[in-house]
């Protein structure tokens, strides 16, 4: 099969477009002819050899996969599943780990993934579509719904909302009926976010956001009033301590990742004065990529894509992600 590998860690360079080996299917098994796949944050990091996870060389990167069942390993219970069927399995595999991260990525003709992990693709859910879901929206679907608990007419700032993750933070934060803020490096960027239903924007090229968000809210007060309800941040470095300084009195400080750094100064003192909570949120379970595949079935969600490129065009796509010129999913189909 063609397949998008890294034979070692580095830069964009050190990826090629190769012929390499067809999956073999175990008895568990199915085979997919993958129709797309889709970049995430990690995608960088897992190239360039950062993460602290031992990644298996050769590697095909991406996580995210929408494709069709070719094959059925002997023992897949029959009549579950058939040659053909539609699907986005959950890429996180017991035992071996984040596909793209500790096990063959997707950006290549055909995958394996234990059948247990495949999800059917909704009537009406293109595969581009469905591509660009499991990973970033998945994490944003616990993180803001089943740990995060976003309530109607709160206040909520995402900061970095511009990638995948936060795009998709942004529409459930709106589908609840949260007031919302973002932050992003570039006006274009802000401008999209605008259109995808930000309430206020905060271009960080410009503007500090702990005084901008102080300027909307006035400075959280100790008995209630002021900043904000709920801060979703997945940058961590230097935004971590200055974040606590405009969450509200019981206000809720989301993570799901660490972008910028994850050992940030902090600032306990806010932490105890103003009973904030920290809460970590790590990746997403098969009811909750259901329950995402349905919402964008019935129009509640629709994915954010900045692109949708060939095989061939990957290593320009993780350029681009690197160089923060993305706003949403790049989407790489097969065929
Ligand atoms: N725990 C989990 O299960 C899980 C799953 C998925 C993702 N994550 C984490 O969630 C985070 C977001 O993922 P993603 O896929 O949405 O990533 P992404 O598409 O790369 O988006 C991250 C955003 O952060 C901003 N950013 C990038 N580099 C930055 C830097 N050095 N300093 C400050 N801001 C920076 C960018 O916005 P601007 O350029 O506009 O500022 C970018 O749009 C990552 O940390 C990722 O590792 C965790």
């Amino acid at each position: 099969m063609r397949a998008v590998v890294f034979h070692e860690h580095g830069s964009v360079s050190k990826l090629a477009l190769e012929e390499f080996p067809d999956p073999v299917a175990g008895p568990m098994d199915a085979i997919l002819r993958v129709k797309a796949t889709s970049l995430n944050g990690f995608d960088p990091m897992i190239l360039a050899g950062t993460t602290g996870l031992k990644t298996p060389l050769p590697m095909i990167p991406c996580g995210d996969i929408a494709g069709e069942i070719t094959q059925l390993g002997a023992e897949v219970v029959s009549g579950e599943w058939k040659i053909g069927d539609r699907v986005c399995p959950h890429p996180f595999v017991l035992g071996e780990g984040m596909t793209g991260e500790t096990r063959l990525g997707a950006a290549c003709e055909l995958v394996r993934i234990p059948a247990r992990n495949l999800i059917r693709i909704p009537d009406g859910v293109s595969e581009i579509d469905a591509a660009s879901l499991p990973i970033a929206y998945g994490t944003a679907y616990r993180m803001m719904l089943t740990r995060g608990r976003i309530q109607p007419g709160e206040k909520v700032l995402i900061l970095g909302a511009t990638g995948g993750v936060g795009t998709c933070c942004l529409q459930i934060a709106k589908t609840t009926g949260a007031e919302v803020v973002v932050t992003g490096s570039a006006a274009w960027k802000l401008e999209k976010l605008r259109e995808l239903g930000a309430d206020h924007a905060i271009d960080e090229s410009k503007q500090d956001f702990v005084q901008a968000v102080h300027d909307l809210f006035g400075k959280p007060r100790l008995f209630g009033g002021g900043g904000v309800d709920v801060i979703v941040n997945y940058i961590g470095g230097e935004t971590w301590a200055r974040a606590l300084r405009c969450l509200a009195s019981h206000g809720r400080m989301l993570t799901c990742g660490a972008t910028a750094g994850f050992e940030p100064p902090t600032d306990i003192r806010y932490i105890w004065s103003f009973e904030q909570q920290v809460i970590g949120s790590n990746g997403w379970m098969p009811d909750e990529q259901v329950a995402l595949l349905e919402m964008v079935a019935e129009g509640r969600i629709r994915p954010v894509l900045h692109a949708v490129r060939p095989l061939e065009e990957t290593p320009r796509s993780i350029q681009e992600l690197i160089d923060r010129q993305v706003v949403g999913k790049t989407v790489i189909t097969t065929t």
